[in-house]
């Protein structure tokens, strides 16, 4: 672990550039409309925070929630667990969720559908990231920042054992 290397695939700049594009497109949709961003703790916290200040609109309101997904440091399960729920009901809301990566989609087939029994308003998925190769379950992302390919990634908030969650890039560990 000590030995491995860090490979820049995304940088900093590049991924500016397509939160602020992502800002814009959730602007426009919701145009008028109050809409919850659901950041997804940890992975989204950087994320979720450039998002937030790429959409120009006074309706934006902001809750966060944990989830826990057993399995080693780089697979995930699909037995989730919320270690952390929303701070307010979203019954009747318009909410776009927000998750740094969409693997396997395990995670987001269980959480989207824990949220709908909430009897929100809509319910629509930006993901930073997603990796089709790997998917087990097919989720429809409505705004989706980048396709990669299978590499275990890190950075902007993407962790390996909790660490490397600060880069300000993402990148691949060698
Ligand atoms: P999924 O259930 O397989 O879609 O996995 C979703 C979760 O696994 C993400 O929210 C991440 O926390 C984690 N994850 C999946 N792939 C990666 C990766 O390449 N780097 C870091 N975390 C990842």
């Amino acid at each position: 672990m000590e030995n491995r290397k860090v490979r820049e695939l995304l940088s900093a700049e590049r991924i500016g550039k397509r939160v602020a594009e992502l800002g814009a497109e959730i602007a426009r949709d919701f145009e008028g409309k109050e809409v919850v961003l659901v950041g997804v703790l940890k992975g989204s916290f950087l994320f979720m925070a450039d998002l937030a200040r790429a959409i120009p609109s006074e309706h934006v309101l902001i809750d966060f929630l944990g989830l826990a997904s057993y399995g080693d440091e780089t697979r995930s399960s699909g037995v989730v667990q919320i270690t952390a729920d929303l701070t307010k009901p979203v019954e009747g809301k318009h909410v776009v969720v927000v998750e740094d990566i969409v693997d396997t989609g395990l995670t987001m087939a269980y959480l989207l559908e824990n949220l709908r029994t909430r009897h929100p308003a809509s319910v629509k998925l930006c993901a930073l990231l997603h990796k089709p190769s790997r998917a087990v379950r097919q989720i429809p992302i409505d705004y989706l920042g980048f396709t990669i390919e299978d590499h275990f990634v890190i950075g902007y908030g993407l962790d390996y054992a909790q660490r490397f969650r600060n880069l300000p890039f993402i990148g691949v560990l060698e």
